[in-house]
């Protein structure tokens, strides 16, 4: 142990003269270095060059890194000398064109990064000569087009990103050569719809990615010729609904998100043919509904996301299919029953992470059946002093998230409790320093480890003050002085200013209700004023009819409450008219929330 110190000094003392006396020179204001595995790399990265000190490096170079924001840096025929690199990165430089052959004679290039820069256009000459490129990246450029036959030079290409870029289309031909294309990116970019035949080139692609690309719908053809997709990123779409047949063809895939989009349902048999998924992401769309059958035959799924949709219970029916199930979120499905919960956990045998955020009500024993939870979180669920009663079976927890509940103090059980969890996260609770709620925390303050440390909000001048350095003298013994509207008001608010989640806007529903309503009237009447005049006469009865498109199902009254903070984008949106008139909403909410009315009128008078 001694010696292998000793030696590693040795080296460590060696290594600059090592260095420079193997390499001859470094641009100044550049690192140069040896990376993990032994290779010589430049990076300059202070942002300060006006052009890529290519004179004064060692032509032995690697792997070289520039980033450059403040000037605009210009790439050609630069790198013909450096005969040994394989990676250069030239990001964030305002580059706006690639040039002509401008790494011919570099063909141990393996990886080309050129993200984050100003290119247009690319052409069929900018790659001669990379017959051994393995990953370009072109992501965060401008390019609007790509001829046909871009990348016929690069035939090892494995990784392809053209991310972030403004492309309508892809031409016919577009990947002409890239038969050994994987791993395939084009998120952010307005395609709107994708044309099977292009992709005819990269059959054999893996991984295809298209977030944000305005898409409604797949064609089936376009499935059926990336049979062989094992992941598929369709997330923060426009997709409203999916073919019972849609992923037929798909029968390898192992990952699948469609996060973001505006599913109402989950239909019967849908993945019917995806024994192998593993990860299945619906967050964020509108699901009111999960049929009975929908998760058949996902025997191998270990993840379900099913997080901030508008389920109004977790069914037996579907889960017991999920045999397999580690990691399960259903947060924000702020009308989600959780009385039948019970029987579903006892199914899922698996499970070590659990987020149950932004549901109000939890019953004391929901989580009994789930004594092997490692992580959970359950913030923003209102929680008070049950807290003891909801954790007393979770035994093996090593991750907590309390956060925006209503915790005011710790008793002994507590403390004991959550001193045995690594990390446990408090954000915006109303802690108030007193002897009556901190008691319990003052001899043990030294056992307090966690990264994130409780912080008093009562009283005012301990506010922001952690836990761990409260000291006895400095705590009234029961802090009176207060009414718990004022503090449920205080920390209201204050959790609004703060971070704007869910939850805490749900309770201020009433309120911005009213502000909502007035920007979605303005919006509507400005888009089409027939449609204004419609709308605000027949409100009640669009919403019925929206009502039946959802299979018949619950929902509406406090959907607004909660959707409105998630996107963002989708507010102001034609179809987003089912809302309700605003005295129902409240009403509604005062059913589900019964205790949050006193700090709602905290609120409204805070305010
Ligand atoms: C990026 O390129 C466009 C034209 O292609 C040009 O108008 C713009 O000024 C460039 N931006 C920067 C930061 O160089
Ligand atoms: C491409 O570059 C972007 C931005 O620099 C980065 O976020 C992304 O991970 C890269 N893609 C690949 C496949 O390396
Ligand atoms: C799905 O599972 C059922 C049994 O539950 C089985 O009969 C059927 O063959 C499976 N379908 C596919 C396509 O694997
Ligand atoms: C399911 O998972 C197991 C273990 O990870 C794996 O061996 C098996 O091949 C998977 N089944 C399918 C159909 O992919
Ligand atoms: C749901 O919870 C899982 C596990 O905690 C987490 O990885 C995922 O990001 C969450 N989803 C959303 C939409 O927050
Ligand atoms: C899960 O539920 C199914 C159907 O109710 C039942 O047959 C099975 O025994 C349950 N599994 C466990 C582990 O409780
Ligand atoms: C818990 O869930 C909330 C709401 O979804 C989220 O903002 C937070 O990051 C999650 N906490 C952890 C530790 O993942
Ligand atoms: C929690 O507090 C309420 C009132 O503030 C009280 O009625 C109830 O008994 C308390 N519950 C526990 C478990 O201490």
């Amino acid at each position: 142990m001694k010696n292998l110190r000793i030696i590693v000094a040795l080296f460590t003392l060696w290594l600059p003269f090592i260095l420079t006396s193997s390499l001859s020179s470094c641009p100044k204001d550049c690192i140069c270095d040896l990376d993990n595995s032994g290779r010589y790399y430049t990076a300059c990265d202070r942002g300060n060059m006006e052009q890529i000190p290519i004179n004064e490096m060692d032509k032995k170079m690697e792997i070289i890194i520039i980033r450059n924001p403040k000037h605009k840096l210009t790439i050609g025929h630069l790198f013909t000398d450096f005969k040994k690199l394989e990676i250069l990165r030239i990001t964030e430089a305002n580059v706006p064109a690639i040039g002509e052959h401008s790494f011919w004679g570099v063909p141990s290039l393996r990886t080309l990064d050129l993200s984050r820069n100003n290119i247009s256009q690319i052409f069929t000459d900018n790659f001669k000569g990379q017959q051994n490129l393995i990953e370009l990246n072109l992501s965060y450029n401008i390019m609007e087009r790509i001829p046909s036959g871009a990348f016929v030079y690069l035939k090892s290409l494995r990784t392809l990103s053209l991310a972030e870029n403004f492309l309508e289309e892809l031409v016919p031909r577009t990947f002409q050569q890239l038969a050994k294309l994987r791993y395939l990116d084009m998120s952010g970019n307005p395609f709107d719809d994708l044309t099977p035949d292009v992709f005819r080139d990269i059959m054999d692609l893996k991984t295809l990615k298209c977030r944000r690309c305005g898409l409604t719908k797949i064609n089936p053809q376009l499935y059926h010729l990336l049979w062989q997709l094992t992941e598929l990123d369709l997330g923060d779409n426009q997709f409203k609904y999916l073919e019972k047949d849609e992923f037929k063809d798909l029968k390898n895939l192992k990952r699948l998100n469609i996060d973001g989009n505006q599913l109402s349902v989950v239909v019967d048999n849908i993945f019917i043919r995806q024994k192998s998924l593993e990860y299945l992401d619906l967050s964020r769309n509108r699901l009111a509904k999960i049929s009975d059958k929908a998760f058949v035959n996902l025997s191998n799924l270990t993840h379900l996301d099913i997080s901030y949709n508008k389920l109004s219970d977790l069914a037996l029916d579907y889960m017991c299919d999920l045999s397999k199930l580690r990691v399960l979120n259903i947060s924000g499905n702020v009308q989600m029953s959780l009385f039948g919960i019970r029987e579903v956990f006892e199914n899922l045998t698996e499970l070590d992470s659990l987020a149950i955020a932004d549901i109000t009500n939890l019953p004391s024993n929901i989580f009994k059946p789930l004594s092997k939870l490692k992580m959970l979180n359950i913030s923003g669920t209102n929680l008070r002093n049950e807290t003891n009663t909801i954790l007393a079976s979770l035994t093996m927890l090593k991750e907590l998230d309390l956060s925006r509940n209503q915790l005011r103090g710790f008793d002994d059980e507590l403390i004991q409790k959550l001193l045995k969890i690594e990390s446990v996260k408090f954000d915006y609770n109303p802690f108030i320093c007193d002897l009556c709620n901190m008691e319990s925390i003052l001899k043990r303050q030294s056992e307090m480890k966690w990264k994130y440390m409780p912080k008093c909000f009562q009283p005012q001048h301990l506010r922001g003050r952690p836990i761990n350095r409260l000291r006895r003298d400095n705590l009234v013994h029961c802090f009176e002085n207060f009414a718990d509207e004022t503090v449920d008001s205080a920390v209201t608010s204050y959790n609004f200013l703060q971070e704007s989640r869910v939850n805490v806007l749900a309770i201020m529903g009433a309120s911005i209700f009213v502000l909502l309503l007035l920007i979605i009237i303005v919006s509507i009447s400005i888009l089409t004023r027939q449609r204004a005049f419609y709308y605000t006469r027949e409100d009640g009865k669009e919403e019925q009819d929206n009502e039946k498109c959802l299979e018949g199902s619950l929902i509406t009254g406090t959907e607004i409450n909660f959707k409105f903070p998630l996107d963002d984008r989708s507010i102001y949106t034609a179809d987003e008219i089912s809302l309700p008139p605003p005295p129902q909403a409240s009403v509604n909410f005062h059913q589900i929330n019964p205790e949050k009315g006193s700090s709602k009128k905290g609120f409204v008078k805070n305010s």
